[in-house]
């Protein structure tokens, strides 16, 4: 019997296929396009065994294509809702990708000491109440917008220097001042910052 191996990397399209419709018709607004977890891997991968975290991963995409066009690096994906990671954990056994771990938690509790770079696509947006939500699973307010932020900001500030974020799409209030922007891609709705 023939086998054909299905390449999900050579199209968002096709990555797509590794999750059910529902998901992939949130895709446009809240997964991130291959293209841009392939730069922003190429910008935070920038030593073997480097650990990324991706704050609030959603179904893993930008984690598990990260994880294949970087492999010398480990990337985290922290999710507060389950749902989503069961998706994400299903993809990532169909890609059978190592170098990539999913965590249920809410970022606020986590300790940024154990990662050295960061992705951070937009992910408190939806508590303005102006984009489509994802779903109604979990609680919104701009008190938690602001709240989100300002507890970003505080770890981002810990952090040594050398320490750099990949920011899409974001408002920016979460980037402490000395942070400074290396490149940005397409006008400015992706930004590479490094720590000075
Ligand atoms: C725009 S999606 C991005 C998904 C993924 N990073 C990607 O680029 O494909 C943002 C995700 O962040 C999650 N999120 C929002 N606030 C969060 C929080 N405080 N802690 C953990 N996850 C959060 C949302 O549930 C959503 O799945």
């Amino acid at each position: 019997m023939e086998h054909t191996i299905t390449n999900y990397f050579e199209s968002d399209e096709k990555f797509h296929e590794l999750y059910p419709m529902p998901v992939t018709a949130l895709a446009s607004r809240h997964w991130s396009p291959l293209e841009v977890s392939h730069k922003a891997a190429a910008f935070l991968a920038t030593h073997k065994g480097v650990r990324i975290l991706d704050i609030g991963c959603g179904v893993g995409k930008f984690c598990l294509s990260a994880a294949h066009y970087a492999p010398n690096a480990t990337f985290y994906g922290v999710e507060q809702r389950k749902r989503l990671l069961e998706y994400a954990e299903n993809a990532k056994d169909v890609l059978q990708v190592e170098n990539v771990h999913f965590l249920h938690a809410n970022f606020t509790q986590l300790d940024f000491k154990h990662y050295d770079h960061f992705y951070f696509f937009n992910s408190f947006y939806e508590n303005l109440g102006v984009a489509d939500k994802i779903d109604d699973s979990i609680d919104f307010s701009e008190g938690l917008f602001n709240h989100y932020n300002r507890m970003l900001y505080y770890q981002l500030k810990q952090k040594p220097k050398g320490t750099r974020i990949v920011t899409y799409h974001s408002m920016e209030d979460e980037i402490p001042p000395d942070y400074y922007v290396v490149k940005t891609v397409s006008g400015n709705l992706f930004k590479c910052w490094q720590k000075v």
